[in-house]
């Protein structure tokens, strides 16, 4: 999978419990410029359907679980089950996701890259297999 990788946090365990750091840059590839979490998800509702221009996102379900289907710019397919609080999924630019099967106590972390911006959403699936292939057809030929 292209900018897709599963990342597994740091977990310092003891008899006080669990705890999960996470530093910019260190645990992972990016400056956190926002931080968002989904959570009271209703039954079989999904989100997602889209892609990102630029936004690079670490997605940690902290509590219960969630399924992301994601779609490389090549067409590489692959559904993440995320369901431990030290489980990070990656997913950077240009990657159709999809989320799905939330349990009802899923809680959802999310740290972005970027503030908030419309402009940077592909919402359309055929724009982003359209932009995929331009992409790759420039890659081709670099
Ligand atoms: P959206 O990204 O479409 O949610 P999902 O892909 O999880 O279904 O966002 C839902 C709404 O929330 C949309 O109106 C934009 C708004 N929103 C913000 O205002 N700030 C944010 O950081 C995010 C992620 C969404």
């Amino acid at each position: 999978m292209n900018n897709v990788r599963v990342l597994n946090l740091k977990n310092i365990s003891d008899e006080k419990g669990n705890l999960t750091p996470i530093e910019a840059t260190r645990d992972i590839p990016f400056e956190i410029k926002r931080v968002y979490y989904l959570y009271n998800v209703p039954q079989n509702q999904t989100r997602g359907y889209h892609a990102h221009k630029e936004l690079q996102q670490l997605l940690v379900c902290i509590n219960g679980s969630v399924e992301i289907l994601c779609e490389d710019e090549n067409g590489e397919k692959q559904t993440y089950l995320l369901d431990r609080a030290d489980k990070g999924l990656f997913v950077g630019s240009m990657v159709w996701h999809e989320m799905m099967n939330f349990s009802k106590d899923c809680v959802l972390v999310v740290f972005a890259s970027e503030y908030y911006n419309e402009i940077d959403y592909i919402r359309n699936y055929d724009d982003f297999l359209q932009l995929s292939n331009i992409k790759r057809q420039g890659s081709m030929y670099a």
